[in-house]
């Protein structure tokens, strides 16, 4: 029973999710991380909107209702993992705080990361192209041009993407999780005092 929820190496799972406009960089920044857990030899799993919404949420809209639902099924299944000792990193817009209170409250191990750029920055980069079309009005419903975005009041961390790189913004993100203890900080890692991965 001692290990349930724990890695091998003796590091805990965890939920890192990453709320933001689209375009304020979450997916640029979990790739990252993402690849740094991977070289720190942790079980990974990224679930990203963008694509559970083409399988778990495949035929889910934009109404508050589906991106709350959107939200919650994304919480399910990082919970799922969570408790099996997988580091878990979540993109979503996630712009409703009812919808991630929720999933918060349900997730023990859960650290919050708002990705905080501009939505005037957002929309100049434009990566898919949507804001114009947003602002054209030919998507409705988009969020920050159209519908709601509701910022964390108490995020464990905040990335403001458009005054720092996405490497820098990473390394906090990796610098919080050591923190928090999910983490073995690098040199600990490598150290004969890491006696749990023996
Ligand atoms: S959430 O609101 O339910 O959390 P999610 O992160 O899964 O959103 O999906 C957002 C992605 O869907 C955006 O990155 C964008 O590519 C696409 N998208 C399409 N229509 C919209 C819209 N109306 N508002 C926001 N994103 C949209």
């Amino acid at each position: 029973m001692e290990n349930i929820g724990r890695h091998d190496s003796g590091e805990r799972g965890f939920t890192l999710w990453f709320t933001g406009l689209s375009g304020a960089g979450k997916t640029t920044v979990a790739e990252i991380v993402e690849r740094e857990l991977r070289e720190r030899e942790r079980r990974v799993e990224v679930l990203d909107g963008d694509i559970v919404r083409t399988n778990l949420s495949k035929g889910l809209g934009f109404s508050r209702e589906d991106r709350n639902v959107n939200v919650l099924r994304i919480g399910f299944v990082a919970n799922l993992l969570t408790r099996n000792g997988v580091g878990v990193i979540v993109s979503a817009i996630s712009p409703f705080k009812e919808a991630r209170d929720q999933v918060r409250r349900r997730i023990v191990d859960f650290v919050e990361v708002f990705v905080d750029a501009p939505l005037e920055v957002c929309a100049e980069r434009d990566v898919k192209g949507l804001y114009a079309k947003a602002y054209s009005g030919e998507i409705a419903q988009f969020t920050g041009v159209s519908d709601p975005y509701e910022a964390p009041n108490a995020p464990d961390l905040v990335l403001k993407t458009a005054e720092e790189s996405p490497e820098e913004s990473a390394r906090k993100v990796i610098e919080k999780l050591e923190y928090f203890g999910y983490l073995w900080p690098r040199e600990v890692q490598d150290t004969e005092y890491n006696w749990s991965s023996r």
